[in-house]
This record gives structure tokens, sequence and C-alpha cells, in this order.
């Protein structure tokens, strides 16, 4: 078994390869001047298994083409087998039509990795689960639920605490930090009257006098986050915490949530975010290189993934 790194996020990758002690894959990866990306493979990997790395996120066209002519380069390497292990599964948000004369990103991406060659998919909290059925290949989608629900319980000291979905889309996994918690669970009724935009019309629960912990994959702009917390405050929460597995922090996120009534946001290095978010106090970023390394552990020695969630 050997890994292979992209340059989405090779922080992560190192991680991951110190937690497995095995070491990356000695490669180029390297630009054209017109910007064509070319990828070489400088060592034997003739009958190996290979995990490659790579996140799709900003800059999300490069990053899934990289990943793309990875597998292209390890199929003509004679790799034995290809497993694309893709942290934050980008481009995921558009997995059906909402309105008419759209494209489906998600499932264009899942063929594009399934034509290269990938023989196996491992990511974290894909945004809706029914994407694994895009694929006719093994996917693997890893939770990042017992990191939270193990870092909320060393940390929000409160015998009161809630779960909050921020959107209907959002309940199943709200529900499911609640029920490793003990807690109950509200929902907010979010509404997107543009893209990029989110209005909060009504919050089901009761959270007055609470500690709310809302729960996503995703935080992007950041306004689904910033609204739901201020609508949570409006009905009487005490104080909102919010935990997000996938930082991608557009534009200027980071500044907003700064300056937002959230007391802290917790997110995962599934995207590299070190400079972006480490002067900012009240957003901390969790680990998930062994939950990845143990996945991958377990799949190259065939053993339960779906064990390690017991
Ligand atoms: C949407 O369904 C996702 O789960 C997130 O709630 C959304 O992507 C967050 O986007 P933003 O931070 O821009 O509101």
């Amino acid at each position: 078994m050997k890994l292979l790194t992209g340059n989405s996020n090779k922080i992560l990758s190192k991680k991951i390869s110190n937690y497995l002690k095995s070491k990356l894959i000695n490669s180029s990866i390297r630009k054209f001047a017109d910007g064509e990306i070319y990828i070489e493979i400088n060592e034997n990997i003739r009958g190996n298994s290979i995990f490659i790395i790579q996140s799709i996120s900003s800059p999300a066209n490069d990053n899934l083409m990289e990943l793309l002519l990875c597998i292209d380069a390890l199929k003509r390497s004679s790799a034995k087998n290809i497993t694309t292990v893709i942290p934050y599964f980008g481009y995921a948000r558009q997995d059906r039509k909402v309105v008419p004369r759209t494209s489906i990103s998600a499932k264009l991406v899942s063929n594009l990795i399934t034509k290269a060659g990938a023989d196996r998919v491992v990511t974290v909290d894909l945004h809706a689960g029914q994407i694994q059925g895009f694929f006719d290949i093994p996917v693997d989608n890893l939770f990042c639920t017992p990191i939270f629900a193990r870092h909320i319980k060393k940390n929000v000291k409160s015998k009161n605490i809630i779960c909050v979905a921020p959107d209907v889309g959002g309940t199943e996994r709200a529900r499911a930090l609640g029920k490793s918690l003990d807690v109950g669970l509200a929902i907010v009724d979010k509404r997107r009257p543009a893209p990029g935009k989110s209005q909060v019309m009504n919050v089901i629960g009761n959270v007055k006098d609470k500690t709310c912990i809302i729960v996503d994959d995703i935080i992007d702009s950041g306004g689904t986050i910033i609204n739901s917390a201020k609508a949570l405050k409006d009905r009487g929460a005490k104080e909102v915490y919010a935990y997000i597995t996938h930082g991608v922090l557009s534009g200027e996120a980071v500044k907003k949530i700064q300056n937002s009534v959230i007391k802290k946001l917790v997110i995962t290095d599934s995207i590299d975010n070190e400079i972006r978010v480490n002067k900012a106090k009240n957003i901390e970023v969790l680990t998930i290189s062994n939950l990845m390394g143990e996945a991958i552990k377990r799949i190259s020695n065939s053993t339960s993934v779906s064990d390690l969630f017991k």
C-alpha cells in the first residue's frame, strides 16, 4: 500500500502518512505556462495498491483536474488498484435539479472519477449520502460525528445542550450528533431566495436558555450559520456553537464569523485553512487525519470501516 498526495492539502496528507508510518510517493505535480497540469510519478508503483489524497476544494477545478490526472498516471503506471481519498468532496451541492435546465455536478464528477480509473472512493461527511449511488464502485463515507461529540463533551460546559440542524436537509446529521450526546434536536427552516443568500423563516423547537450546537457539513459564505445563530439568539438561546466538517470559508466568511454571535466555530482540516483561520479566536480546527488514516488501514487490510463508528 502506498500514499500519493495532490497539492490541495499536503498538511493533512503528511499527518495521514505519519499515522500510517508510510511515506508519501515521490511525485511531481507542475503546471505548464498555460496552466495545464503535468503529473510525474518518480518511483515504481507497479502492482501496488495506491491511495491518492486530494480534496476538491478551492481552486476546485484545478484540484479536480489534478485528481483525475493522478488517477490516470497511476493507472498507466500499472498500479494494482486506486483508491481516491477525498476529504472534501467538492461539487457535491448540485446533487439534483432544483430548478429546470441546471447540471447535476455531483453526478458528473462521480462519472469523471470512475472513468479516469478509480476503484474506490473514501470521503468524509458527503453533502448528501445518496451521492454514493452516483458511483458504481465502492464509496466509504466517513463521519465526523464521533470527533465532534468527543470535543463537545470535553469543552462545552453546559447541562442544557440542544443540537440544531441549520436546514431541513441537515436534520439527519444533527440528529446523529444529538443521539451521541443524548440531547434533543431543533431545526431551522432556511430558504434560499437566491443562490448564495439564505433566509431564516422559523425555528422548530424550543431553544430558550439552551446551549445550541449547530451542525452542518459545509460552511461556505457563512450566511447559513450566522443567520441561524442570530435566529437562535433572538429566540432566547443562551449561547451558540457551530460544528461544521468542511470549512470552505469563501470571501469574508472568517471575518463575518469573528463578528457574529457565534461563541465558537469548530471545523476540520478536510480543507487546508491553516493560514486563514489561525488568527481567528473563535475558530478551532480539529484534525481528521487519524480517522482517515485508520480508514485507509482498514481498507488496505480488508477489515471493517463501519466498526469505526460503533
Ligand atoms: C447546504 O445545504 C449546505 O449544507 C450548507 O448549509 C451551505 O453550503 C452553507 O453555505 P453558506 O455558508 O454559504 O451559507
